[in-house]
């Protein structure tokens, strides 16, 4: 079954949980990767992987020693990580809540945050938890960057961060915008 197809069922069935029919393309994976210092960065945490196409090309643009925490809550992506995982020692996919990364993490330990959960469809308490969950665990000067079909959380987004740098990808489905954030 193609990459897509396995997407598109499970979005059917969560439609909420996902927030799209189709996996991000590859220009909007290149834009939400776009300011990351992957020379520099030793642990990577991945929020909302789905089914790997961010983390495929984290894993690809990554350094041999840098590892990757993948989080995802469906069953069925969570295996799809897995299989990455069972052919990269550098990948552990973790299946459940985004959230859980406070709790995984010591305080300012992780270089860099790449989100693809769908925040548009989440609550105002939600949001403000994965925010803070993003601050617990960033260092000072750590890069987070997460996409979205609006601009909706744009200002909250300037709020949190003290540099935002904004990115519009139109060739995705639907087109998206991303927002490149640097902690303080
Ligand atoms: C819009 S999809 C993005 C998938 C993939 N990263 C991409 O860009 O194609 C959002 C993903 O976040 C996952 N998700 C939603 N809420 C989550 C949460 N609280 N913790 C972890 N994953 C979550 C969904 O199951 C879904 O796989």
């Amino acid at each position: 079954m193609s990459q897509n197809w396995k997407f598109f069922k499970e979005s059917v069935r969560h439609f909420w949980q996902v927030g799209s029919l189709v996996q991000s393309s590859r220009y909007l994976v290149d834009s939400l990767l776009a300011d990351v210092d992957f020379a520099e960065s030793r642990l990577i945490v991945e929020f909302g992987a789905g089914n790997g196409c961010v983390t495929r090309e984290l894993l690809r643009r990554m350094r041999p020693d840098a590892r990757l925490f993948s989080f995802e809550l469906s069953q069925v992506f969570h295996e799809e990580i897995s299989s990455i995982a069972a052919r990269d020692p550098r990948l552990t996919a973790v299946h459940g809540c985004a959230m859980l990364a406070a709790q995984m993490f010591a305080a300012q330990s992780v270089d860099c945050v790449v989100s693809g959960l769908p925040m548009g469809n989440f609550g105002k308490c939600a949001k403000l938890g994965v925010l803070s969950t993003v601050h617990a665990v960033l260092k000072p000067g750590g890069h987070f960057s997460q996409f979205q079909y609006s601009l909706l959380d744009y200002r909250l987004m300037k709020r949190h961060f003290p540099a935002v740098r904004l990115g519009y990808t139109p060739l995705n489905f639907p087109p998206a915008f991303v927002y490149n954030c640097v902690s303080a």
